[in-house]
């Protein structure tokens, strides 16, 4: 979020000793260049910083940080992730979440190397309208690599501004009020570092859970630490619970322990990545056989539950060995299944498998 430059900005109690504490407690992270460094002038690497980003949309810190490496280590540059070939990006990216998002980040790194001659823009709107960079993103990489003074609201902000200022209304209805909150605090200076003091007070002391409101460097500015009970904020809606939808995978094997894989379509859940091939995944199940590879006898190896995002998948896995003369369709491959990069769903079914 962009706001004006106010007079006092600078002068807010709040700013000023959450960078004094970050200043001690800065949290040491691959993409990050931590305090001490920033003062003696290092800049970060937007490279770096975006591909942190897009990570950790979906991911803790702790699961992105080897993950982060080994693809830093594959494509060392935004511009050799733009002559990566896509499939590879997609592989890297398994158990990182959406494959949407690879398949964005994998078109933002070739557009920048194609329309920006390999130079991440400095401004939150010239971010803004690369792919798969929202509004959240484009703040971030704005605050974080250039130091542009963008009010930056991830979960963790949105925690603990929440808490600093008592915001009773719910979420998402509080989203509006806690950004004007946030843009109020912010400081004209040392945005980046800003910005992430506020993720590491959200990560290490304004937690969810039992929040350490006896170590918090701005427990006195905090309305919600007087409060009975702090973790009530940000106050949550009334919750909903997802709808379940069910299916079958199949796992068929060869005799030499390969298991036949299918590549998902391009669209949609999964896009793009290798799975069983297996029904379709809908409130109820219509068809047993259907995605079936051949007509074997099929038998129950178990049952595995997936959490997505809009729904609770119920997932019936079934194994077979293939029978003397099949032929695989085309359109899949055999492969030993600890060497197939698989998406985390996929994973647990095959998992179930080796039981
Ligand atoms: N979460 C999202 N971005 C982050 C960052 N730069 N540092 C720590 N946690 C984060």
């Amino acid at each position: 979020m962009a706001f004006e430059t106010r007079d006092d900005a600078k002068l807010s109690p709040v700013s000023n000793t959450l960078l004094r504490w970050y200043d001690q407690n800065a949290r040491v992270l691959p993409w990050r260049v931590g305090p001490d460094a920033r003062k003696r002038g290092v800049k970060p690497d937007p490279y770096r910083v975006w591909l942190s980003e897009i990570m950790l949309q979906q991911t803790t810190v702790a699961t992105v940080r080897p993950r982060f490496d080994l693809f830093l280590g594959q494509w060392p540059s935004v511009s050799d992730l733009a002559d990566a070939p896509r499939d590879d990006v997609l592989a890297a990216w398994a158990g990182l979440g959406y494959y949407a998002r690879a398949r964005n980040l994998h078109a933002c790194a070739q557009a920048i190397a194609s329309e920006h001659d390999g130079i991440f823009p400095d401004t939150e709107d010239g971010l803004r309208e690369l792919p798969g960079i929202g509004a959240y993103t484009a703040a971030a990489i704005a605050a974080i690599a250039f130091d542009r003074p963008c009010a930056v609201v991830d979960g963790n902000v949105e925690r603990v501004v929440s808490r600093l200022f008592a915001i009773d209304t719910p979420l998402p209805l509080a989203k509006k009020e806690i950004g004007t909150r946030t843009a109020e605090i912010w400081p004209d200076a040392r945005s980046g570092d800003f910005a992430q003091s506020l993720m590491d007070l959200g990560a290490t002391i304004c937690r969810p859970r039992a929040p350490a409101c006896n170590a918090c460097p701005i427990t006195d500015n905090c309305k919600a630490s007087k409060a009975p009970s702090p973790e009530r904020y940000p106050v949550k809606p009334p919750k909903r619970k997802k709808p379940i939808r069910r299916g079958v995978a199949f796992a068929l094997f060869n005799g030499r322990g390969d298991i036949l894989l299918e590549r998902r379509p391009e669209k949609g859940l999964l896009g793009g990545m290798l799975g069983l091939p297996g029904t379709r995944w809908e409130p109820t199940l219509m068809n047993k056989e259907a995605g079936a590879p051949t007509t074997v006898d099929w038998a129950q190896a178990g049952k595995i539950t997936h959490v997505f995002t809009h729904f609770r998948l119920e997932l019936d896995v079934y194994r077979a060995r293939a029978p003397k003369g099949f032929r695989k369709p085309s359109t899949m491959v055999w492969m030993k299944p600890d060497e197939a990069k698989l998406p985390t769903v996929m994973r647990k079914a095959v998992e179930v498998l080796a039981l």
